[in-house]
């Protein structure tokens, strides 16, 4: 395990008006997703709560990531198509919506879920998807990529190969990209893919506010490309403002992109080979967009070895949330921060005390890493 401890700066806010949520509650089967607590790990970590927000299951899919998808994809084409119409929607509605465009492609370079979501979006209005893949991912993945009705394209290199490939293929006609990562500060679309995930953390907020007991001292984000963990650190400084929380940002030891990234104070690239277990953290390069953010606002960045990870999946199964090694990065993060041999500096710098309240996102379900066939097969 690796630690950087490092001070946050003054953060700089962008007023935006648009509400995501308010948007992802109108769409045909949102539900929010549920805010547990894990009262062994609490105890084991010698903190008062552990609370895990379970992205485990949005509209139907194994991940967070179709909060991005939707919001950027929404966003860009109602610049072109005007909004959609006032109220609860219906899946015709969008159909409809998109009419002018039905001849677009949606492409994105993904590790699994960003790619999946972004096929799920494209059914929703009616259009075409191209998806594209490092060498390193699963068969089960790619399957349930296929099974959103995808072309897909897997590309002979790292997660980073992709991304370039899907900005190639976006040069041509007819084509949106929807990329969840950015190669410039000023890049839009992946820093409404980063708003759209604001919704989780939203609701959280709400979901505490109606316990009248809503104080959250940390919060640990796994990262990839760091957009999830931006949406956090968004989050716990602006939303919160005085009650700020303290952000941990997690990654695998095998990708640690943005570790790398805080610790020289630009974007570094790191070599991200794929053979982590947590399969879909494995990025090379910090997106562009999320920097800045997590630069100014993460007070402590950990890379983890995979047996971090298992150990959470166990911790996490526990308390009812089934979840992968990528999707317990967070809770991993804590555990082995307070239980490894940095403990009493990390507690220090972060203000972990046994009042101390936490909070990790448990962001896909194990599920999303199996293939279609077994889901079918467990369904039956
Ligand atoms: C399940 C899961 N968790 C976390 C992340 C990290 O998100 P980001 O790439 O925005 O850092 C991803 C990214 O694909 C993911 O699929």
């Amino acid at each position: 395990m690796r630690v950087l401890m490092k001070p946050t700066t003054e953060a700089s806010v962008k007023a935006n008006s648009d509400r995501p949520l308010d948007f992802h509650r109108r769409l045909p089967g949102y539900e929010e997703s549920p805010i547990v607590e894990a009262p062994e790990l609490a105890r084991k970590l010698g903190v008062a709560k552990v609370y895990v927000k379970s992205e485990t299951a949005r509209y139907g899919l194994p991940s967070f990531k179709v909060l991005g998808a939707s919001w950027a994809t929404y966003a860009t084409l109602r610049d072109q198509l005007g909004p959609l119409p006032e109220g609860q929607l219906t899946a015709e509605q969008l159909y409809d919506w998109a009419e002018p465009v039905r001849s677009l492609t949606l492409v994105a370079a993904t590790d699994g879920n960003h790619g999946r979501a972004v096929a799920r979006v494209a059914q929703w209005f009616g259009l075409k998807a191209r998806i594209f893949l490092p060498g390193f991912v699963s068969d089960a993945r790619i399957e349930a990529i296929e099974a959103e009705g995808a072309e897909v394209r897997i590309i002979d290199g790292d997660y980073d190969a992709s991304v370039d490939a899907s900005i190639e293929d976006a040069k041509n006609p007819d084509t949106l990209l929807i990329s969840d990562t950015a190669r410039a500060a000023t890049d839009v679309v992946p820093q409404l893919v980063a708003a759209g995930y604001t919704t989780a953390f939203i609701e959280i907020e709400d979901q505490l506010a109606r316990t009248g007991d809503d104080a959250i001292d940390v919060v640990a984000v796994q990262a990839g490309v760091g957009g999830l963990a931006s949406a956090g650190t968004n989050w716990a400084r602006h939303t919160r403002k005085d009650r700020s929380p303290k952000v941990m940002v997690v990654e695998p030891e095998a990708a640690p992109c943005v570790f790398a990234a805080l610790a020289a104070g630009e974007p570094v690239p790191v070599s991200a080979k794929g053979d982590s277990e947590m399969a879909v953290l494995q990025c090379g390069t910090v997106s562009l967009t999320a920097f800045d953010i997590l630069q100014s606002g993460v007070s402590c960045a950990l890379a983890i070895e995979d047996e971090w990870a298992l150990k959470a999946v166990a911790e996490l199964a526990e308390c009812g949330v089934s979840t992968g090694p990528s999707g317990a990065a967070g809770a991993a993060g804590l555990i082995a921060a307070l239980s490894g041999p940095m403990a009493e500096q990390i507690k220090q710098h972060m203000g972990i005390t046994s009042e101390s309240r936490l909070l990790v996102v448990a962001s896909e379900s194990s599920a999303a890493g199996a293939s279609v066939s077994d889901i079918d097969r467990i369904a039956a």
